[in-house]
Protein backbone atom coordinates (compact mmCIF):
# COMPACT_ATOMS: atom_id res chain seq x y z
CA UNK A 1 0.00 0.00 0.00
CA UNK A 2 1.21 3.51 -1.19
CA UNK A 3 1.91 6.29 1.54
CA UNK A 4 -0.16 8.84 -0.30
CA UNK A 5 -2.43 7.75 -2.66
CA UNK A 6 -4.78 9.54 -4.74
CA UNK A 7 -7.84 7.73 -6.53
CA UNK A 8 -9.46 8.87 -9.30
CA UNK A 9 -9.42 12.59 -7.89
CA UNK A 10 -11.79 14.88 -10.05
CA UNK A 11 -12.23 18.82 -9.01
CA UNK A 12 -14.61 20.40 -10.79
CA UNK A 13 -14.79 24.76 -10.83
CA UNK A 14 -17.78 26.47 -12.72
CA UNK A 15 -15.44 26.29 -16.30
CA UNK A 16 -12.93 23.84 -15.46
CA UNK A 17 -12.26 20.36 -14.54
CA UNK A 18 -9.64 18.05 -13.34
CA UNK A 19 -10.82 14.59 -13.89
CA UNK A 20 -8.91 11.07 -13.31
CA UNK A 21 -6.18 11.89 -11.12
CA UNK A 22 -4.70 8.38 -10.06
CA UNK A 23 -1.22 8.62 -8.07
CA UNK A 24 0.59 6.52 -5.72
CA UNK A 25 3.43 7.38 -3.96
CA UNK A 26 5.86 6.20 -1.09
CA UNK A 27 6.87 7.20 1.81
CA UNK A 28 9.76 9.89 1.45
CA UNK A 29 9.66 9.84 -2.34
CA UNK A 30 9.76 13.27 -4.24
CA UNK A 31 6.90 13.44 -6.75
CA UNK A 32 7.00 16.81 -9.14
CA UNK A 33 4.36 18.01 -10.97
CA UNK A 34 4.74 19.86 -14.35
CA UNK A 35 2.29 21.45 -16.53
CA UNK A 36 1.56 24.60 -18.75
CA UNK A 37 0.06 27.56 -17.04
CA UNK A 38 -3.56 26.91 -16.16
CA UNK A 39 -3.08 23.06 -16.19
CA UNK A 40 -4.52 22.26 -12.52
CA UNK A 41 -1.34 21.39 -10.74
CA UNK A 42 -2.33 24.15 -7.57
CA UNK A 43 -5.64 23.45 -7.36
CA UNK A 44 -4.39 19.65 -7.78
CA UNK A 45 -2.43 20.01 -4.52
CA UNK A 46 -4.60 22.50 -2.79
CA UNK A 47 -7.44 19.60 -2.71
CA UNK A 48 -4.92 17.21 -1.40
CA UNK A 49 -4.16 19.47 1.59
CA UNK A 50 -8.05 20.63 2.01
CA UNK A 51 -8.24 24.01 0.20
CA UNK A 52 -10.37 23.07 -2.83
CA UNK A 53 -12.94 20.65 -2.55
CA UNK A 54 -12.70 17.40 -4.14
CA UNK A 55 -15.52 16.30 -6.40
CA UNK A 56 -15.23 12.93 -6.85
CA UNK A 57 -12.27 10.23 -5.83
CA UNK A 58 -10.39 9.89 -2.55
CA UNK A 59 -7.27 11.24 -0.96
CA UNK A 60 -5.45 8.47 0.79
CA UNK A 61 -2.96 8.49 3.60
CA UNK A 62 -1.81 5.16 5.24
CA UNK A 63 -4.62 3.69 3.95
CA UNK A 64 -7.12 6.19 5.49
CA UNK A 65 -9.47 8.38 3.40
CA UNK A 66 -8.97 12.09 4.24
CA UNK A 67 -11.05 13.70 2.10
CA UNK A 68 -13.17 15.17 5.17
CA UNK A 69 -10.66 16.30 7.42
CA UNK A 70 -10.44 19.35 8.11
CA UNK A 71 -7.51 21.47 6.90
CA UNK A 72 -5.80 22.19 10.31
CA UNK A 73 -6.08 18.31 10.83
CA UNK A 74 -4.06 17.32 8.00
CA UNK A 75 -0.85 16.93 8.73
CA UNK A 76 0.17 18.87 5.47
CA UNK A 77 3.02 21.43 5.05
CA UNK A 78 2.52 23.91 2.57
CA UNK A 79 5.77 26.36 1.16
CA UNK A 80 4.51 28.66 -1.87
CA UNK A 81 6.57 31.45 -3.65
CA UNK A 82 5.38 34.24 -1.73
CA UNK A 83 7.56 33.02 1.48
CA UNK A 84 4.31 34.36 3.70
CA UNK A 85 7.10 34.64 6.54
CA UNK A 86 5.15 36.41 9.72
CA UNK A 87 6.52 40.19 9.41
CA UNK A 88 6.47 40.92 13.04
CA UNK A 89 8.38 37.78 14.39
CA UNK A 90 12.18 37.45 14.40
CA UNK A 91 12.95 34.58 12.17
CA UNK A 92 13.67 31.62 15.78
CA UNK A 93 9.72 32.91 16.43
CA UNK A 94 9.10 32.28 12.73
CA UNK A 95 10.09 28.49 13.02
CA UNK A 96 9.07 28.38 17.19
CA UNK A 97 5.42 29.02 15.82
CA UNK A 98 3.93 25.55 14.96
CA UNK A 99 5.87 24.22 17.72
CA UNK A 100 4.97 26.75 20.62
CA UNK A 101 1.31 26.32 19.31
CA UNK A 102 1.81 22.69 19.56
CA UNK A 103 3.14 23.20 23.25
CA UNK A 104 6.16 21.38 21.94
CA UNK A 105 9.23 20.39 24.45
CA UNK A 106 12.72 21.54 24.11
CA UNK A 107 11.92 24.24 21.31
CA UNK A 108 15.19 26.13 21.38
CA UNK A 109 17.33 23.04 20.57
CA UNK A 110 14.90 22.13 17.70
CA UNK A 111 14.68 25.61 16.10
CA UNK A 112 18.91 25.51 16.46
CA UNK A 113 19.01 22.44 14.66
CA UNK A 114 16.92 23.79 11.71
CA UNK A 115 18.50 26.80 11.07
CA UNK A 116 21.72 24.70 11.08
CA UNK A 117 19.44 22.47 8.57
CA UNK A 118 18.95 25.04 6.18
CA UNK A 119 22.83 26.83 7.25
CA UNK A 120 21.51 29.83 8.67
CA UNK A 121 22.62 28.64 11.88
CA UNK A 122 23.12 32.60 13.18
CA UNK A 123 20.25 34.19 11.97
CA UNK A 124 17.61 33.09 15.20
CA UNK A 125 17.51 36.68 16.02
CA UNK A 126 17.18 38.43 12.57
CA UNK A 127 13.99 40.24 11.87
CA UNK A 128 11.96 39.06 8.46
CA UNK A 129 12.79 42.86 6.80
CA UNK A 130 16.61 41.46 7.26
CA UNK A 131 16.66 38.96 5.29
CA UNK A 132 16.90 38.23 1.65
CA UNK A 133 14.55 36.35 -0.97
CA UNK A 134 16.62 33.34 -0.72
CA UNK A 135 16.71 33.55 3.10
CA UNK A 136 13.48 34.24 3.69
CA UNK A 137 11.90 31.10 1.48
CA UNK A 138 14.81 28.70 3.90
CA UNK A 139 13.14 30.46 6.87
CA UNK A 140 9.80 29.00 5.89
CA UNK A 141 11.15 25.92 4.63
CA UNK A 142 12.23 25.08 8.05
CA UNK A 143 9.08 26.54 10.17
CA UNK A 144 7.13 24.32 7.92
CA UNK A 145 9.39 21.12 8.64
CA UNK A 146 9.04 22.78 12.49
CA UNK A 147 5.21 21.22 12.67
CA UNK A 148 6.76 17.67 11.35
CA UNK A 149 4.36 17.17 8.55
CA UNK A 150 3.57 13.89 7.09
CA UNK A 151 3.48 15.57 3.43
CA UNK A 152 5.03 18.92 2.29
CA UNK A 153 3.50 20.18 -0.54
CA UNK A 154 5.78 23.22 -2.61
CA UNK A 155 3.85 25.45 -5.32
CA UNK A 156 6.71 26.88 -7.41
CA UNK A 157 9.03 27.72 -4.14
CA UNK A 158 11.54 29.49 -6.05
CA UNK A 159 10.22 31.37 -8.92
CA UNK A 160 11.16 34.40 -7.50
CA UNK A 161 14.59 33.96 -7.32
CA UNK A 162 17.28 34.48 -9.53
CA UNK A 163 18.82 31.54 -11.03
CA UNK A 164 21.92 31.04 -8.84
CA UNK A 165 20.06 30.96 -5.63
CA UNK A 166 17.45 28.56 -7.26
CA UNK A 167 20.20 26.36 -8.01
CA UNK A 168 21.65 26.11 -3.94
CA UNK A 169 18.34 26.73 -2.69
CA UNK A 170 16.52 23.24 -4.99
CA UNK A 171 19.72 21.02 -3.49
CA UNK A 172 18.93 22.30 0.24
CA UNK A 173 15.33 21.42 -0.30
CA UNK A 174 16.34 17.83 -1.84
CA UNK A 175 18.87 17.08 0.84
CA UNK A 176 16.09 18.68 3.67
CA UNK A 177 13.07 16.38 2.61
CA UNK A 178 15.32 13.43 1.74
CA UNK A 179 17.30 13.77 5.33
CA UNK A 180 13.56 13.94 7.08
CA UNK A 181 12.27 10.97 5.19
CA UNK A 182 9.60 13.57 4.50
CA UNK A 183 6.74 12.64 1.40
CA UNK A 184 7.26 15.82 -1.10
CA UNK A 185 4.95 17.46 -4.05
CA UNK A 186 6.45 20.08 -5.89
CA UNK A 187 5.33 21.89 -8.59
CA UNK A 188 7.66 23.89 -11.32
CA UNK A 189 7.79 25.21 -14.65
CA UNK A 190 11.25 24.77 -14.56
CA UNK A 191 12.60 21.21 -16.10
CA UNK A 192 15.82 20.89 -15.38
CA UNK A 193 14.51 21.61 -11.26
CA UNK A 194 12.15 18.70 -12.02
CA UNK A 195 14.70 16.68 -13.37
CA UNK A 196 17.02 17.18 -10.16
CA UNK A 197 14.78 16.38 -7.46
CA UNK A 198 12.52 13.92 -8.76
CA UNK A 199 11.89 10.53 -7.84
CA UNK A 200 8.82 10.63 -9.90
CA UNK A 201 7.43 12.85 -11.86
CA UNK A 202 3.73 13.91 -12.93
CA UNK A 203 2.97 16.11 -16.27
CA UNK A 204 -0.31 18.28 -16.39
CA UNK A 205 -2.31 18.96 -19.24
CA UNK A 206 -5.61 20.28 -19.07
CA UNK A 207 -6.80 18.90 -16.19
CA UNK A 208 -5.83 15.49 -16.98
CA UNK A 209 -2.35 13.63 -15.37
CA UNK A 210 -1.03 12.97 -18.83
CA UNK A 211 2.38 10.60 -17.57
CA UNK A 212 2.93 9.61 -14.00
CA UNK A 213 6.73 7.96 -14.01
CA UNK A 214 9.98 7.95 -12.68
CA UNK A 215 11.90 10.83 -13.94
CA UNK A 216 14.16 8.64 -16.03
CA UNK A 217 11.54 7.08 -17.48
CA UNK A 218 9.65 9.74 -18.61
CA UNK A 219 13.11 11.18 -20.13
CA UNK A 220 13.76 8.37 -21.94
CA UNK A 221 9.77 7.52 -23.12
CA UNK A 222 7.93 9.98 -23.13
CA UNK A 223 5.20 7.77 -24.41
CA UNK A 224 2.39 10.43 -26.05
CA UNK A 225 2.86 13.16 -27.66
CA UNK A 226 1.17 15.34 -25.64
CA UNK A 227 4.40 14.75 -22.99
CA UNK A 228 7.18 15.10 -25.47
CA UNK A 229 5.77 18.21 -27.06
CA UNK A 230 5.54 19.81 -23.32
CA UNK A 231 9.01 17.95 -23.00
CA UNK A 232 10.61 19.82 -26.03
CA UNK A 233 11.36 16.62 -27.97
CA UNK A 234 10.69 18.57 -31.15
CA UNK A 235 12.07 15.58 -33.57
CA UNK A 236 8.10 13.67 -33.93
CA UNK A 237 7.77 11.84 -37.57
CA UNK A 238 5.12 9.59 -38.40
CA UNK A 239 6.89 5.90 -39.80
CA UNK A 240 6.04 2.85 -41.03
CA UNK A 241 7.46 -0.62 -39.19
CA UNK A 242 9.31 -2.37 -42.72
CA UNK A 243 11.04 -5.24 -40.77
CA UNK A 244 11.17 -7.23 -37.18
CA UNK A 245 13.23 -9.34 -35.19
CA UNK A 246 13.04 -9.91 -31.32
CA UNK A 247 15.16 -11.35 -29.14
CA UNK A 248 13.14 -12.45 -25.38
CA UNK A 249 11.38 -9.25 -24.52
CA UNK A 250 13.10 -6.96 -26.80
CA UNK A 251 11.84 -6.14 -30.16
CA UNK A 252 14.09 -5.06 -33.17
CA UNK A 253 12.15 -2.98 -35.93
CA UNK A 254 13.73 -1.35 -38.92
CA UNK A 255 10.92 1.81 -39.52
CA UNK A 256 10.40 3.79 -42.93
CA UNK A 257 10.17 7.79 -42.53
CA UNK A 258 9.79 9.19 -45.51
CA UNK A 259 11.80 6.74 -47.34
CA UNK A 260 14.58 6.80 -44.72
CA UNK A 261 15.15 3.51 -42.80
CA UNK A 262 15.93 3.88 -39.18
CA UNK A 263 16.55 0.95 -37.01
CA UNK A 264 14.90 1.01 -33.40
CA UNK A 265 14.70 -1.25 -30.52
CA UNK A 266 11.57 -1.20 -27.95
CA UNK A 267 9.49 -3.82 -25.56
CA UNK A 268 6.53 -2.66 -27.22
CA UNK A 269 5.04 -5.32 -29.95
CA UNK A 270 4.56 -4.04 -33.17
CA UNK A 271 3.10 -5.24 -36.62
CA UNK A 272 4.51 -4.98 -40.01
CA UNK A 273 3.37 -2.29 -42.01
CA UNK A 274 1.92 -1.07 -38.66
CA UNK A 275 1.96 2.93 -38.73
CA UNK A 276 3.59 5.05 -35.80
CA UNK A 277 5.19 7.75 -34.36
CA UNK A 278 8.40 8.00 -33.08
CA UNK A 279 10.30 11.11 -31.42
CA UNK A 280 13.72 11.76 -30.71
CA UNK A 281 15.64 14.86 -28.65
CA UNK A 282 17.71 16.71 -30.79
CA UNK A 283 20.32 16.46 -28.15
CA UNK A 284 20.26 12.67 -29.25
CA UNK A 285 21.84 13.73 -32.91
CA UNK A 286 25.10 13.58 -33.44
CA UNK A 287 27.56 15.11 -36.10
CA UNK A 288 30.34 13.43 -37.94
CA UNK A 289 32.60 13.28 -41.12
CA UNK A 290 32.36 9.85 -41.30
CA UNK A 291 29.34 7.70 -41.44
CA UNK A 292 28.94 6.07 -38.32
CA UNK A 293 27.14 2.86 -39.29
CA UNK A 294 23.57 2.07 -37.99
CA UNK A 295 21.14 5.06 -38.10
CA UNK A 296 23.87 7.74 -39.94
CA UNK A 297 22.66 9.56 -42.90
CA UNK A 298 24.38 11.93 -45.20
CA UNK A 299 23.27 15.57 -44.23
CA UNK A 300 23.21 19.24 -44.97
CA UNK A 301 22.78 22.03 -42.46
CA UNK A 302 20.20 23.87 -43.35
CA UNK A 303 20.49 26.40 -40.41
CA UNK A 304 21.81 27.05 -36.93
CA UNK A 305 21.11 29.22 -34.03
CA UNK A 306 23.58 29.61 -31.25
CA UNK A 307 22.34 29.92 -27.50
CA UNK A 308 25.12 30.54 -25.75
CA UNK A 309 26.88 27.76 -24.66
CA UNK A 310 24.74 25.53 -27.07
CA UNK A 311 24.00 25.27 -30.56
CA UNK A 312 20.58 24.31 -32.35
CA UNK A 313 20.79 23.19 -35.56
CA UNK A 314 18.67 21.83 -38.81
CA UNK A 315 19.48 19.53 -40.72
CA UNK A 316 18.53 18.03 -43.72
CA UNK A 317 18.34 14.65 -44.63
CA UNK A 318 16.52 13.46 -47.62
CA UNK A 319 12.95 14.74 -46.87
CA UNK A 320 13.36 14.92 -43.64
CA UNK A 321 14.41 18.16 -41.83
CA UNK A 322 16.16 16.99 -38.46
CA UNK A 323 16.47 19.13 -35.11
CA UNK A 324 19.86 19.14 -33.60
CA UNK A 325 21.37 20.28 -30.59
CA UNK A 326 25.41 20.44 -29.00
CA UNK A 327 27.46 22.33 -27.09
CA UNK A 328 29.16 24.93 -28.69
CA UNK A 329 32.72 22.97 -29.19
CA UNK A 330 32.22 23.28 -33.12
CA UNK A 331 32.00 26.11 -35.26
CA UNK A 332 29.28 25.30 -37.65
CA UNK A 333 30.35 28.21 -40.38
CA UNK A 334 33.39 26.28 -41.48
CA UNK A 335 30.81 22.91 -42.05
CA UNK A 336 28.67 24.82 -43.42
CA UNK A 337 29.51 23.79 -47.29
CA UNK A 338 30.60 20.56 -46.42
CA UNK A 339 29.15 17.12 -46.45
CA UNK A 340 28.56 15.47 -42.87
CA UNK A 341 26.94 12.63 -41.49
CA UNK A 342 24.04 12.80 -38.71
CA UNK A 343 23.83 9.84 -36.24
CA UNK A 344 20.63 9.05 -34.01
CA UNK A 345 21.39 5.93 -31.45
CA UNK A 346 18.57 3.53 -31.70
CA UNK A 347 18.50 3.63 -27.99
CA UNK A 348 17.22 7.30 -28.31
CA UNK A 349 14.48 6.31 -30.59
CA UNK A 350 11.08 6.02 -28.52
CA UNK A 351 7.99 5.23 -29.89
CA UNK A 352 4.79 7.41 -28.98
CA UNK A 353 1.30 7.12 -29.04
N1 LIG B 1 -11.17 28.70 -7.15
C1 LIG B 1 -11.32 28.61 -8.47
N2 LIG B 1 -12.52 28.84 -9.05
C2 LIG B 1 -12.69 28.72 -10.39
N3 LIG B 1 -11.71 28.39 -11.24
C3 LIG B 1 -10.49 28.16 -10.72
C4 LIG B 1 -10.22 28.27 -9.32
N4 LIG B 1 -8.92 27.97 -9.09
C5 LIG B 1 -8.39 27.72 -10.31
N5 LIG B 1 -9.31 27.81 -11.28
C6 LIG B 1 -9.11 27.55 -12.71
O1 LIG B 1 -8.61 26.25 -12.85
C7 LIG B 1 -7.63 26.18 -13.86
C8 LIG B 1 -6.35 25.58 -13.30
O2 LIG B 1 -5.77 26.50 -12.39
P1 LIG B 1 -4.46 26.16 -11.54
O3 LIG B 1 -4.18 27.35 -10.71
O4 LIG B 1 -4.68 24.88 -10.84
O5 LIG B 1 -3.38 25.98 -12.70
P2 LIG B 1 -1.79 25.81 -12.59
O6 LIG B 1 -1.45 24.60 -13.37
O7 LIG B 1 -1.36 25.88 -11.18
O8 LIG B 1 -1.30 27.09 -13.39
P3 LIG B 1 0.00 28.03 -13.15
O9 LIG B 1 1.15 27.23 -13.71
O10 LIG B 1 -0.29 29.24 -13.97
O11 LIG B 1 0.13 28.31 -11.69
C9 LIG B 1 -7.47 27.59 -14.40
O12 LIG B 1 -8.23 27.69 -15.57
C10 LIG B 1 -8.04 28.45 -13.30
O13 LIG B 1 -8.62 29.62 -13.83
MG1 LIG C 1 -0.18 27.23 -10.10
Amino acid sequence: MAYLELQNIAIEFSDFKIEDINIQLDKGKFLVLLGHSGSGKTSLIQAICGIVPIAQGKVLLNGVCINDLPIHKRKIGMVFQDFALFPHLNVFENIAFGLRIKKAKNIDKKVQDLLELIELPNYSKRRVYELSGGEKQRIALARTIAAEPDIILFDEPMSALDESLRDRLRATIKNVVKQMNITTIYVTHDQKEAFYLADYIGIMHAGRLIRYDTGDNIWQQPQNQLTADFLGVHNQFDATVKAKNHESNMFFYKLDVKGIELSIHSTQKLELNQRVKICFRAESVFLSFKNEGVNSFESTILDYKIFGSTISFTLQVQNLNILGKTFRIINLENYSNQTLYCTIPEHAISIIY
